[in-house]
Formats: structure tokens, sequence, C-alpha cells
């Protein structure tokens, strides 16, 4: 694996390299060299206020990045890792301030995919990394999303495949004399995590100052204007010229050619594995506005509604 191994030498050199994971490709170093993190930030255009999860090899690193590591964390860890789960616990201070904008807590997840476990297992170093997107834009399910948008800005981008979840982790915070919240929905849906812990706080509303700034109102936007559908579109207005994503069936008054669906079987894993590249390919069809359909709101379903939601503009 010629790759992985100019991988490691990148990224012990303290430079930046795009790699893949099951819920989205990621924008990785060496999370305790803060030149390398302050070069993700860099790269990404993102705001020093948003902090990086931290990717780690297996639930034994834990404890060597986190102080505190209650059962719960520990029973859906070892339920769902390797997997699209991202723990937030209060921090050790071997991880650098920068990593997580000056909070006290740590994201920490480790991935599902070969490429990438192969990477932290050979590195003796934690890879800190953000969505291998610049700010604001759709996270990257393929290599060729991450080299269209930062591929002169990075040396390598390591090629895994698609992205076999096709969303984000689930965020899971758990602090000192606090029940646990969940930050952000994701590739592990709500009832999985409470029926393994329990009832759970559900903290994912936007706030001008949120704990977790994927929560921030406008984010996973394209550029063409993008609308629900059934709240804007108007029935008599001329369609040629409007987008659509769909879950499983057509919408009316928009050429079918210009619709994406994402599960014609109505497999929301399916249409979750689907959204993000699908809302890159119609964001670059030069349409006047793109509609996003009905989605079931089961399973993955909230997390998609909850990407959308954020994407509309
Ligand atoms: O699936 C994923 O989580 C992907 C892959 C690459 O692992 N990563 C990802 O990273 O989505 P990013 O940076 O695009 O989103 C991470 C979210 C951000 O909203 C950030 O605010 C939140 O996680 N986060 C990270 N560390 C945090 C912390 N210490 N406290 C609260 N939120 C945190
Ligand atoms: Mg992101």
């Amino acid at each position: 694996m010629q790759n992985v191994e100019e991988a490691i030498r990148l990224l012990t050199e303290g430079e930046v390299v795009a790699i893949p994971t099951e819920t989205v490709y990621g924008l990785a170093c060496n999370a305790l060299n803060i030149n390398a993190v302050s070069k993700v930030f860099e790269i990404k255009n993102r705001p020093s206020f948003d902090p990086l999860i931290v990717h780690i090899s297996s639930l034994n690193e834990v404890e060597k990045y986190a102080v505190y590591f209650p059962d719960p964390a520990r029973k859906l860890a070892s339920r769902f890792w390797p997997g699209p789960l991202t723990l937030i616990l209060p921090k050790k201070g071997i991880i650098p301030d920068m990593v997580t904008s000056g909070l006290e807590y740590v994201g920490l997840r480790v991935p599902n995919h070969s490429l990438s476990l192969e990477l932290l297992k050979n590195l003796p170093f934690p890879l800190a990394a953000p969505s291998a997107n610049p700010f604001g834009y759709v996270s990257p399910t393929t290599a060729n999303h991450v080299k269209d948008q930062l591929g002169t800005k990075i040396p390598l981008i390591l090629d895994g495949g698609p992205s076999v979840v096709g969303l984000e982790s689930t965020i899971v915070m758990f602090r000192e004399n606090s029940p646990p919240e969940l930050l952000r929905l994701g590739g592990i849906s709500a009832d999985s995590i409470r029926d393994l812990i329990g009832e759970i706080k559900v903290n994912i509303a936007s706030h001008s100052k949120p704990h977790s700034p994927g929560k921030l109102d406008k984010h996973y936007a394209t550029t063409t204007p993008f609308r629900w559908y059934s709240k804007s579109f108007d029935i008599n207005s001329d369609g040629s010229r409007c987008g659509a994503l769909v879950f499983k069936d057509h919408l009316k008054g928009i050429p079918k050619e210009n619709q994406i669906v994402l599960s014609e079987s109505g497999d929301v894993n399916e249409a979750a594995r689907n959204l993000f590249s699908s809302m890159r390919a119609l964001d670059k069809r030069n349409f006047s506005v793109i509609y996003a359909g009905d989605f079931p709101q089961s399973g993955l379903g909230a997390a998609i509604n909850d990407r959308l939601g954020r994407a509309i503009h």
C-alpha cells in the first residue's frame, strides 16, 4: 500500500492528508501538533471556534485523551466503534486547546474504514480531522469531491472509495454531573442510542454560540439556492430551470431529468449514502433553484432532514 506509506510519512511531517471514512472524507493531521492543526483550519477556511474531532484507533485509547469515560459512554463505544459515533468527553491536557477551540471537552471517534484504521494503527498520534470540504459547503463522500475543492491545497488524498454511510457521525456529549446530550444527528439513529443507554436529551437546535458548531443554521449548503419543495414550489411556474432531490418519487412540475431520486426502493440508508454526492451533482447543473422533496423521519431519515434543513437558503 504505497499511498498509506506516503500518508504516514506526510502526517508524521506535520502535513495534511485527506482520508476516507465510512461517514465522509476527513482532512486529517497530527492532532498533537498545533502547526499541523492550524493548517487544517486554514485549508478549510474554518473559524477557530469550531472544534475538530480526534480520530483514534480503538476504544483502548480513550483514556489517553479523556479524563472521564463513564459507563454509558463506554457502552456506546463498545457497541458502535469502529463506526459513525463521536463521543465528547472531558479532555486531558495532551489535547491542544486549538483542537477543541478552547473547550474543556474533546470529540473522539474510531472510524470504520480499513485505510484510516491502518493509518491510525501505524501512527504514534491520533488524527484530528474535520470533513474535507470548505467550511459551510456540502461534505465530501468521494476522493473526487475532495479533489474538486481542495485538490491544489493538500499533498495527498487517500482514495478509499465512496463513503458507505454518507452522513457524518452522531455526536453524544458526556459531562460530569449532567445527563448525556445528543449534539448532532448522524450515521447512528437517536433510537439506536436510546436502546442502549436510555432516554437522552437532544440538543441539536442551532444557537448563536453552539456547543457544536455543526449545529449552525447555515451549513452543508449548495451554491445554488436550495428550498423545500412543498413550502415554496409554485405548481404553475416553469420547472425547466429547477432541479430536485427526492427520496423515492419524482416531484410534479419539474422535468424528471432534473431530479435525482436518492432511493427508488425507499431505503433511508441508501438515501443517506447518496445524499451529499447528489447535492453536489445538482449544484453543478446551474439550476436557478434546487428543491428538496419530502423525506421520512425514521432511522437515518431524521439526520437527512437535519442536513437538508441546514442547507436551505
Ligand atoms: O463523521 C464525522 O464526524 C466526520 C469524519 C471525518 O470523522 N467529521 C466531521 O467533522 O464531521 P466536522 O468537523 O465537519 O464536524 C464535527 C462537529 C463540529 O460541528 C464540531 O463543532 C463538533 O463536531 N465538535 C468537535 N469537537 C467538539 C467538542 N469538543 N465539543 C463540541 N462539539 C465538538
Ligand atoms: Mg463538516
